[in-house]
């Protein structure tokens, strides 16, 4: 038996879109901060068959049945029971696909003494959701070309961000990343400017992130953000993941950020409104949020540690 946790991730410098060739490589550089305080904790061990069990409940994920059948071309892995746990909502726009991948290859390589490095759990990872391969590494992480294996960009320490997450629903998204992505790059009539300007943004935002310019790193961050949803918002049929409540949190940091306080915005394929803040910031961006109509519960979190297996 096998335990392995990690943390999710979320991009301050969006992915939204594949490139056309196998092995789910994103069209665009990508830059995340793993937080701590949400979870996904996998248990491996072998089994008759291949089990998925995610927070009780038995399911048939083709996600993870790809993943596996990719995995055994190159590795030899026996069928296994996988047993996950989330401490946060499963599939509602809190990244659980990019913490449930890198656990589950963090624990497969430990279970089955695959031998990887880092960069390779990585590149495994993506394979299953190309935000995973962030989710293997702590602190600011990078997923970029020429590789596209995700490394670290700056550590915990360097600069320690909190996020107050404010969750406006719980349920499950209607549309998912990869659907959404194929869905995209087809139909909106945005997207080559998106592809276009997001190398640009990721420089931005990297240099932002050496200097620890909050107010750089907020500018390019709620662009990189409003130009994904706007991509999403004009594809055919729309992908349209926000609530009021989104809106008015969005409204709401802004607000704060106009009256001097450390904070802006980032939203995933999801209606929860991530505000990214200074620690002196944390307390007020929180009250501020929780007071907001709709919003059902605030969490907040530090930036939190790469992906590892547990005794
Ligand atoms: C909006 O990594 O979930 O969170 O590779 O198809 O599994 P797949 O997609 P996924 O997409 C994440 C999209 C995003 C932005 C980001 O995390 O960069």
């Amino acid at each position: 038996m096998t335990k392995a946790i990690a943390h999710p991730n979320i991009a301050l410098v969006k992915y939204w879109g594949k490139q056309d060739k196998p092995g789910n490589l994103p069209a665009t550089p990508s830059l995340s901060i793993t937080l701590d305080g949400l979870v996904t904790e996998t248990v491996l061990a072998d089994a008759a068959t291949d089990r998925f069990v995610i927070n009780g409940q038995q399911q048939q994920d083709a996600k993870v049945a790809d993943f596996l059948t990719t995995l055994r071309q190159s590795h030899a892995v026996p069928p296994l029971e996988i047993v996950t746990i989330n401490n946060f909502p499963t599939g509602a726009g809190l990244a659980s696909s990019a913490s449930g991948f890198a656990a589950l290859m963090t624990a497969i390589n430990t279970h089955c003494q695959l031998g990887l490095n880092s960069d390779l759990i990585s590149e495994w990872a993506r394979q299953g959701s190309a935000s995973a391969a962030r989710s293997v590494y702590g602190g600011f992480v990078n997923l970029a070309p020429p590789l596209w294996r995700a490394s670290p960009a700056a550590s915990t320490n360097h600069w320690p961000l909190n996020v107050v997450i404010a969750i406006t629903s719980e349920e499950k998204k209607a549309v998912g990343s990869t659907e959404g992505m194929r869905r995209t790059p087809a139909t909106s009539p945005f997207y080559d400017a998106w592809e276009q300007g997001a190398a640009e943004d990721y420089t931005t935002a990297s240099n932002a992130i050496a200097r620890r310019d909050f107010s750089a790193l907020a500018g390019v961050a709620e662009l990189s953000c409003l130009k994904m949803h706007s991509i999403m918002l004009t594809s055919t049929p729309t992908l349209s993941y926000w609530n009021p409540s989104t809106v008015a949190c969005m409204d709401e940091v802004r607000r704060m950020r106009a009256a001097g306080i450390a904070t802006f915005f980032t939203i995933d394929a999801g209606p929860q409104v991530k505000a990214v803040c200074l620690p002196d910031s944390v307390a007020q961006v929180r009250s501020a949020l929780s007071e907001v109509p709709g919003v059902l519960a605030t969490h907040v979190c530090a930036l939190g540690g790469a992906a590892r297996v547990l005794d």
